[in-house]
């Protein structure tokens, strides 16, 4: 944690330097939404979809911003770093009660906090379980309220896994901290936006610039019955990129290591962004 950037509500320091309230919202509540915006060779990737999905997730739980002080800390504070490959960590809570209450002051001031930390972009093979999709209803909205993730994703380490796939009824939604992809030998297919999933920026990227590329993408509602005939399965995240899903713990696939689509899918995103 030495030497981590920070900003907490416009004031620049160590990360390890910075105290916040036990009466923040965030720690009672987890009234807080947040967003990780990722850049490589000093490059932000897609900071305006970025900062849109943050006024976004504000505006669905009425927090007032400013959404251009926020977008301006946020550039100051991968400048001030000097971090080249990384990402932001950037979160806006409600704000801070006078003492706990469901129920909050109108006057309650947004409180706003923020680090660069470095990142390795590699690519990752991973291990998944697939489990039911025990989270809210507004999945869409990128709240710190995920405790349906990390019950699920624990699990998932405690059986020696790197992630999950979450299903509703068998119905796909998506990874424990990202996207859901799979393809076969012709098309590229993955869950429809709703409010049971997130609408990752990895995603909306990778959608349209594999469609520029000619290959084919039908978004829509899959089954986890559809995950048996898939060649290859990948999860997306501003982290990850594109992770290839090499064994589903309690679930039989035909999934083919570094299948044709996936490679492909890869190369498009990888030369986009990652260079
Ligand atoms: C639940 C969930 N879905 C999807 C994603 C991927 O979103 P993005 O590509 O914007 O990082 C994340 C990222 O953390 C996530 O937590």
């Amino acid at each position: 944690m030495k030497n981590i950037l920070a900003v907490y509500n416009g004031s620049f320091d160590f990360l390890d330097k910075i105290k916040i309230s036990p009466l923040s919202r965030a720690y009672t509540f987890s009234d807080s939404v947040y967003e990780v915006i990722p850049f490589y060779n000093s490059k932000i990737i897609a900071f305006d979809e970025h900062i849109a999905r943050l006024e976004k997730s504000c505006e669905a739980l009425s927090f007032s911003i400013k959404i251009l002080d926020i977008s301006n800390e946020i550039l100051e504070l991968i400048t001030k770093s000097k971090v080249q490959h990384g990402y932001i960590y950037y979160q806006v809570t409600r704000g801070i009660d006078n003492l706990r209450s469901h129920m909050f002051d109108k006057d309650i001031s947004i409180e706003t906090f923020g680090y660069a930390v470095e990142h390795i972009f590699k690519s990752q093979s991973l291990k998944v379980m697939l489990c039911e999709d025990l989270r809210w209803q507004r999945c869409d909205i990128k709240s710190t309220s995920l405790l349906g993730n990390i019950m699920s994703m624990n699990d998932a380490k405690n059986l020696g896994c790197d992630e999950v796939i979450m299903h509703k009824n068998k119905i796909i939604t998506e990874g424990g901290a990202s996207n859901i992809f799979f393809a076969t030998d012709e098309c590229v297919y993955t869950p429809h936006l709703s409010k049971n999933i997130l609408p990752g920026i990895t995603r909306e990227l990778l959608i349209k610039d594999i469609k520029k590329a000619g290959i084919k993408v039908e978004e829509g509602i899959f089954s986890i019955d559809d995950l048996i005939e898939a060649k290859s399965i990948w999860l997306t995240s501003s982290t990850k990129g594109l992770a290839q899903v090499v064994e589903i713990k309690n679930q039989e696939t035909n999934i083919q290591i570094d299948h044709e689509l996936f490679v492909k899918c890869d190369k498009i995103f990888k030369d986009n962004y990652l260079t």
